[in-house]
């Protein structure tokens, strides 16, 4: 049997589907006994599918939504495209339809997840969202199930890699911090426009997202502080140093009387804490909380091959709960049938 599914955007991230199916191809056949087929890749225009061409990418290339939405047999649309229209209106159209939505928009769900997670319950599909937040990490899905037993009272995290390998080249290899921004760009770790990534606003939607899954209370976007890394120079990293620390670009979301306070800003951190020697395109998120204490998870933030593989890994995801029934049809209909309680994933 073939899950056929879309993909929207065929950028940096999204480019890198084709080539993770075909890898995987072997394995996935025996995980769902199923195969994904992507069976249709909206384009911008024209020319985007001249080019796309040329570079040896051969599929059913489409320029138009509706042509993903009136297709019955696509049941999960895989938003990479970014930014927050058309990526909205398109991911809202899809649920709205019935397909399922993988998508590793944070500045999307940062903003309007509440809106979206919603619409996906009333349709009785997933969207799910991992590669959102410190890309190869699997962090929302470690906190959902994992952490459901305990109580988290505090989180750092090192969550924007852009900024935190510039900070790094800076220091270990006396980069400028224009050097810094372009080779990270090259690498494909920057957003389109990396204002987001060295301004702390993009860590910031990463903490919107986090404190859902780890606090169980949602911030917006708005109501995260946050401060970048664009005021801080040589003799700064010298002097923490010479201290015995390290700057690092750090978000953290911590208890508060009336909730939570959530803030990213570069902070000095002692070099004997773990998250000092996250250095590079790392990310990492130490947690702080009362029934396993201390915990850090670690793992590459950006670039193709994580994010690319964080998204699949939810795809997958999506069809196994296809398959169970979980999905796809209404609750009722599903209790139903089957006398099981509907499982909170
Ligand atoms: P890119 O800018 O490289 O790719 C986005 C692609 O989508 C571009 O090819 C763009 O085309 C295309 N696109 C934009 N708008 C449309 C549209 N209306 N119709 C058709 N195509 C469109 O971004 P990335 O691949 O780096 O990022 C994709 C998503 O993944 C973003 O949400 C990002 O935040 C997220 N992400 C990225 C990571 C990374 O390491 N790069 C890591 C984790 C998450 P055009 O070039 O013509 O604008
Ligand atoms: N631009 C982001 C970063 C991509 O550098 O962390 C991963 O979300």
């Amino acid at each position: 049997m073939t899950i056929n599914i879309a993909l929207l955007g065929f950028g940096t991230v999204g480019s890198g589907l084709p080539g993770l199916l075909l890898d995987n191809q072997q394995k996935l056949g025996m995980i769902l006994n199923q195969k994904i087929v992507i069976s249709k890749i909206l384009l911008r225009d024209q020319e985007t599918i001249n080019r796309v061409k040329k570079d040896g990418f051969d599929y059913p290339f489409v320029l138009s939504m509706d042509e993903i939405l009136q297709d019955d047999s696509i049941s999960i649309v895989v938003e990479l495209m970014g930014r927050l229209e058309p990526a909205k209106t398109y991911i809202s159209q899809a649920l709205s339809a019935g397909k399922s939505v993988v998508t590793a928009n944070k500045d999307l769900l940062a903003i309007h997840g509440r809106e979206l997670r919603a619409l996906a319950r009333e349709n009785h599909v997933a969207l799910y969202y991992e590669a959102a937040v410190a890309g190869g990490i699997p962090i929302l899905r470690t906190l959902a199930n994992s952490y459901a037993s305990d109580k988290i009272t505090r989180l750092l995290g090192v969550v924007n890699g852009t900024s935190n390998f510039m900070m790094s080249k800076m220091v270990e290899e006396s980069w400028s911090y224009d050097e810094a921004l372009r080779v990270a760009q090259e690498l494909g770790y920057a957003e389109s426009d990396p204002t987001n990534d060295v301004d702390g606003i993009d860590a910031g939607y990463k903490l919107a997202i986090l404190s859902e899954f780890a606090f169980g209370m949602s911030l917006s976007a708005s109501e995260v502080q946050h401060s970048g890394i664009r005021e801080i120079d040589k003799s700064d990293v010298e002097i923490a140093q010479q201290l015995g620390y390290v700057i690092k670009l750090v978000g953290e979301i911590v208890e508060v009387e009336s909730g939570i306070f959530a803030e990213v800003s570069p902070t000095f951190i002692p070099k004997t804490h773990p998250l000092s020697s996250v250095n590079g395109v790392m990310n990492a998120v130490f947690i702080e909380s009362l029934g396993i204490g201390e915990s850090m998870f670690y793992g590459p933030g950006a670039g193709q091959k994580p994010t690319i593989t964080s998204v699949l890994a939810d795809i997958i995801r999506v069809v196994k709960r296809m398959n169970d029934g979980t999905i796809g049809k209404s609750f009722n209909e599903y209790s139903r049938e089957t006398k099981l309680a509907r499982p909170e994933d």
